[in-house]
């Protein structure tokens, strides 16, 4: 809130995996809102992407469905994403929506892997810093699987031949 200098955000979710994590953080800032004196305007939008088959990124970033991204000229953006794994999803849409000429765009992400797959990228904020394992749980999937799951967790060896795609 202090970073976008009171202006109005457009908050954005990138699903699927990343859709608790949103819900939970634009609960967090409506309190922030509710307990200041002034409060940031804010409007929401949603973008889908895919680019994981399995546990492995397939290096392909398909954009699915989502509003024309055209909305974001101008606007100060918060993008929050579920997982920074290699980082390489996380920086193909942040030169997509920056090619739309915001006012400021930052990114939230909740996980941030240490992973020698890293392409060095790092989030504006992060939640957590998470070993380089296949988390599920909290919205994030395998083979859309274990979405429904309250918690975060590790995903194991004996799970991926039964859930595999
Ligand atoms: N879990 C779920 N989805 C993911 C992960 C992960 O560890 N990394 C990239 N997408
Ligand atoms: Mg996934």
């Amino acid at each position: 809130m202090e970073e976008t200098g009171g202006r109005h955000i457009v908050a954005l979710c990138v699903l699927k995996g990343g859709y608790k994590f949103f819900a939970h953080l634009l609960d967090y800032i409506k309190a922030l809102n509710r307990n200041s004196d002034r409060s940031i305007p804010m409007t929401v939008d949603f973008i889908r992407l895919k680019s994981y088959c399995s546990d492995r990124s397939t290096g392909a970033l398909k954009v699915i469905g989502g509003d024309d991204l055209s909305t974001l000229t101008g606007k100060t953006v918060m993008i929050a994403e579920d997982i920074i794994d290699a980082g390489k999803t996380t920086q193909t849409l942040l030169s997509l929506v920056k090619r739309l000429n915001p006012k400021m765009v930052k990114v939230a992400g909740l996980l941030v892997k240490s992973t020698p797959r890293s392409v060095g990228y790092r989030p504006d904020f992060d939640g957590f810093e998470i070993p380089d394992k296949f988390v599920v749980g909290y919205a994030l999937d395998y083979n859309e699987y274990f979405r429904d799951l309250n918690h975060v967790c590790v995903i194991s060896e004996t799970g991926k031949p039964k859930y595999k795609a």
